[in-house]
């Protein structure tokens, strides 16, 4: 028997509870038992988004919100900057592509984090630019964007909308949506959300609404005016994901009772100690700065082949972690600390990829790392 660990950067484990939750019997999306069960799951994203505004929820994928969050605020010809430090940001420069939207793109070498600098200076010198688009945690290379100094600087910009892909963010580090000037801030299920795959949630400012006043982009499915107008009344355009919101309004409970500050110092020292496990057993973090909370991206070491840590984690051990993309293949592995995750993930986490170097022939001192990762685990 080999008994499975899901340690990837998403879709992650879902508690039990929210598992049973989500079993009881199919209800009605149109009938009174929806109404209180989703103006509970608004509230609660409120609360989780820290932001006075709606917080739509659209039966998508994260990138479906990524998608809204392009079409719905700007119009053909429009000029984007688009922070591309990563395989996600540079999804920000498609998306624009598709919908005909200029995109121009700072790019951040990957395993840095941009310089806010770079974004001032482009904004005064194209004035024409009406969106910045960024991710929060760039989950290719497990580095965090300084969302709050980019929100300073957009801020003073009143026809420019900051748009914050928070995908493997929310949930896991401090996001202030309102307090940081975040006109639109995006995630997914999946990820600190402890859900399975199928819900996109997206927040929206005032100043980003009287942009899609504007906006003359073809919108459908994902047209967040439409949307709007319904979710205020606790219905939505077309048929939600009605188990994942009832999972939600658990996931919301669970999340309440911890509260937001424990919840991010829980997370905080979970990667704290993923981290210095990791390079106490003789192994490099890919980022160059700024790591991420939600997860550890980690440099093979010279001579191994990252896809075989990966894959090894797996067949040998059970634990699905992640590998590198694009030209990271075979560079790094990556393991997720984020949502239902506790300190014996990590302890796992850290020992398998200690047994798994081994196996490999890497000189590796067995426990060292899960020594490093317990000390910091125990600390209050
Ligand atoms: C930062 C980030 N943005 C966007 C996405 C895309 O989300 P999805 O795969 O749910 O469409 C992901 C998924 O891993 C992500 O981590």
């Amino acid at each position: 028997m080999l008994k499975r660990y899901l340690l990837a950067p998403g879709p992650t484990p879902v508690p039990p509870e929210v598992l049973l939750a989500m079993a009881r019997p199919m209800i009605h999306h149109r009938a009174p038992e929806f109404d209180p069960i989703f103006a509970e799951a608004r509230e609660g994203l409120k609360w989780l988004f820290q932001t006075r505004n709606d917080v739509l929820m659209l039966a998508a994928s994260g990138t479906g919100g990524m998608e809204g969050s392009v079409s719905n605020f700007l119009s053909p010809g429009d000029k984007a900057l688009c922070i591309n430090g990563g395989k996600f940001g540079e999804r920000w420069g498609k998306i624009c592509k598709t919908f005909g939207v200029q995109a121009i793109e700072l790019k951040v070498e990957w395993g840095h984090a941009i310089n806010p600098q770079l974004v001032k200076d482009a904004l005064k010198k194209d004035p024409a630019i009406k969106a910045v688009y960024v991710q929060a945690s760039e989950t290719s290379t497990g580095v965090s964007h300084d969302v709050k100094a980019l929100g300073e600087i957009v801020k003073a910009h009143d026809q420019v909308i900051l748009v914050v892909d928070a995908i493997t963010a929310l949930g896991v580090f401090d996001i202030k949506t309102d307090a940081w000037g975040l006109d639109v801030v995006i995630t997914g299920s999946q990820k600190a959300l402890m859900l399975p795959p199928g819900l996109a949630f997206v927040s929206v400012s005032d100043k980003a609404w009287a942009l899609a006043d504007k906006a003359k982009n073809a919108a459908f499915y994902f047209n967040f005016k439409k949307e709007r107008e319904n979710q205020v009344k606790n219905q939505t355009a077309f048929t939600p994901t009605v188990s994942l919101i009832i999972g939600l309004q658990e996931v919301i409970k669970m999340l309440k009772a911890e509260g937001l500050d424990k919840i991010f110092a829980r997370q905080g020292q979970l990667a704290q100690a993923m981290r210095e496990g990791m390079k106490a057993a003789g192994l490099a973090l890919f980022p160059k700065e700024s790591p991420s909370d939600a997860l550890t991206a980690v440099s093979a070491p010279d001579g191994v082949d990252g896809q075989a840590v990966y894959k090894n984690l797996r067949v040998q051990y059970g634990i699905t972690a992640a590998g590198g993309q694009d030209h990271l293949k075979g560079k790094i592995f990556r393991l997720s600390h984020m949502g239902y995750a506790d300190r014996f993930d990590v302890i796992t986490a850290v020992a398998a990829t200690e047994m798994v170097l081994k196996g490999l022939g890497h000189p590796v001192k067995l426990g060292s790392g899960v020594a490093k990762a317990q000390e910091i685990l125990m600390a209050k």
